[in-house]
């Protein structure tokens, strides 16, 4: 694949740019000069998508004020209340205030921050909800943020999403592991995959890991030596394996400042990399970011 088609699959991550977030994260909530410089490199390397939410604090109104009429946003609807009683017009009046936040006219995707919604009773009006915005042409796309491949059998079985963004990197490779990169791919679902650097975990040296991930240290060593011994550094490294994954349409990636995007866009090459099979982990403790003690 040509490194130009490499670069078009990478899309921003927004989190930051609405919330202190992340571990790695030593500069607090990106400052909209910051956002400015980041979209202008974005722009030179034809990087055209953006991925955001509605509960990443004040994420859709800076990008709003930044103008992102020229992007394909993605945003995510938060859960539903409990206290619901309309959901077709909570749903409407949600994205409603999501473009305007936005100042844009259409989303190219809508994702479900809590797919679980879809399994409870207001399931089939959610997702006419959302059909019926994508009738309207306000939204292209709709589909879930997933933390956990399992999460995906019963979805599918009630209904067909556009897009799937899941968590993927070097040690969790669940999606790929349980057959449903393969399955989705086939039944062409967009693939959209997030957490790429374990919110910057994987880029650490070994001195600045914390404490509490000293209980995978045999793990470590094993991914310090691999990555002494092929003289590549990490971020080649999470984003060569994501990107040689060819059904992944959209790799997401968390920026704190334009620097870390520059070295993004530069280890971005056309390589395929062949990660040892010992360094994939199933530990939910280590991959799943939520069970961190933060
Ligand atoms: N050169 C460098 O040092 C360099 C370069 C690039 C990036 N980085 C670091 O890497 C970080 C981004 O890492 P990444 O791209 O792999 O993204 P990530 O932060 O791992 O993942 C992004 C998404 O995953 C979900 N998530 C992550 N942690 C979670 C938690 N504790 N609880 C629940 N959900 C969680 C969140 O989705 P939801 O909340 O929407 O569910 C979040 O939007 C940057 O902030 C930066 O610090 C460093």
């Amino acid at each position: 694949m040509k490194l130009s088609n490499m670069k078009n699959r990478i899309a921003v991550g927004t989190v930051q740019f609405g919330l202190d977030y992340g571990i790695a994260n030593k500069y607090g909530q990106v400052s909209v000069d910051e956002i400015e410089d980041i979209f202008e490199c974005a722009k030179k390397n034809s990087i055209d998508t953006l991925d955001t939410a509605i509960g990443y604090g004040d994420s859709e109104s800076r990008l709003g004020a930044v103008g992102v009429t020229q992007w394909n946003v993605i945003t995510k609807l938060p859960a539903l209340p409990d206290s619901i009683i309309d959901v077709k017009s909570w749903v409407r009046d949600a994205i409603k205030k999501s473009m305007l936040r936005l100042q844009v006219d259409q989303l190219s995707g809508v994702l479900l921050h809590r797919p679980s919604d879809l399994l409870d009773k207001h399931g089939d009006r959610l997702y006419s909800a959302l059909e019926e915005l994508k009738c309207d042409g306000l939204i292209e796309k709709i589909g879930a943020s997933v933390y956990a491949p399992e999460e995906l059998g019963p979805l599918y079985s009630r209904y067909n999403l556009d897009i799937i963004q899941a968590p993927f990197n070097i040690l969790d490779r669940r999606l790929k592991e349980s057959g449903w990169l393969d399955r989705l791919s086939n039944q062409g679902t967009e693939i959209h995959v997030r957490s790429v650097f374990l919110q910057g975990l994987l880029l650490m040296s070994s001195q600045d890991r914390a404490g509490q991930f000293r209980r995978w240290e045999q793990l470590w060593a094993r991914w310090d030596d691999w990555l002494n011994e092929v003289e590549l550094t990490p971020l080649q490294v999470c984003l060569g394996y994501v990107l040689s994954e060819l059904q992944i349409n959209k790799v997401i990636v968390g920026v704190d400042n334009v620097e870390h995007f520059r070295e993004i866009l530069n280890a971005t090459k056309d390589i395929i990399v062949k990660i040892p099979d010992n360094l994939s982990c199933n530990d939910l403790d280590l991959i799943n970011p939520a069970r961190w003690n933060l």
